[in-house]
């Protein structure tokens, strides 16, 4: 069964939107955002999203409307696996929606911190990770296999866990 996650959708987005915690029959849907967001040589099958699911400590997320994200909590830090949106729903608050709720929830499971990676390049990410109060903890050269840097960014999580 989908538990779901209510979260209130920011900026000029009336939807209130629903965030849901991803099961087995999402991975198919959560694949196909994610084929379509990145290159071919990055995008996660079907079964890579099943694997992942099935980790301990990894959960998903969901939004209906076409947004998806994975992450991973291990003792008290937690780490964005990946995250995408469906092209025609971008910055309508969809991935504001989904990292702030997987922000809240690996909180709830006793992470204090959260790391991700992202390219150098990819404004639009480091766009909304920076709303999110994530600051530069490093840098991975040469990351990805374009070649392209990958800084590593930090939040903490006390924030998003009091935050209503
Ligand atoms: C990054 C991504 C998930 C953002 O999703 P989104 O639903 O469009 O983001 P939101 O609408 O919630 O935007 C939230 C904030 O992020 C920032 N942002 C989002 N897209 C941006 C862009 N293209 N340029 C600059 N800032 C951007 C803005 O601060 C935005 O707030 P605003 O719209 O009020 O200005 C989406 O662009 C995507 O899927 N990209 C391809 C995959 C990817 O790069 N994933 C991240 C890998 S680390």
């Amino acid at each position: 069964m989908t538990r779901r996650v209510r979260e209130p959708m920011p900026g000029a987005n009336d939807d209130p939107g629903a965030v849901e915690v991803a099961t087995f029959a999402h991975a198919s849907a959560m694949a196909e955002i994610h084929r379509a967001a990145f290159r071919a040589a990055e995008a996660w099958s079907r079964d890579v999203m099943l694997l992942q699911l099935e980790l301990p400590g990894t959960f998903g997320l969901v939004h209906p409307a076409g947004g998806m994200l994975l992450a991973r909590v291990a003792a008290d830090e937690a780490e964005i696996l990946t995250l995408a949106v469906a092209g025609e729903q971008r910055r309508r608050g969809l991935g504001f929606a989904l990292l702030r709720a997987a922000m809240r929830r690996a909180a709830g499971m006793g992470a204090v911190s959260m790391f991700l990676e992202v390219a150098v390049t990819n404004h639009a990410a480091r766009g909304l990770y920076v709303a999110h109060g994530f600051v530069e903890a490093g840098l991975r050269r040469r990351y990805y296999s374009d070649g392209t840097d990958a800084l590593i960014l930090r939040s903490t999580l006390d924030a998003a866990a009091t935050d209503s």
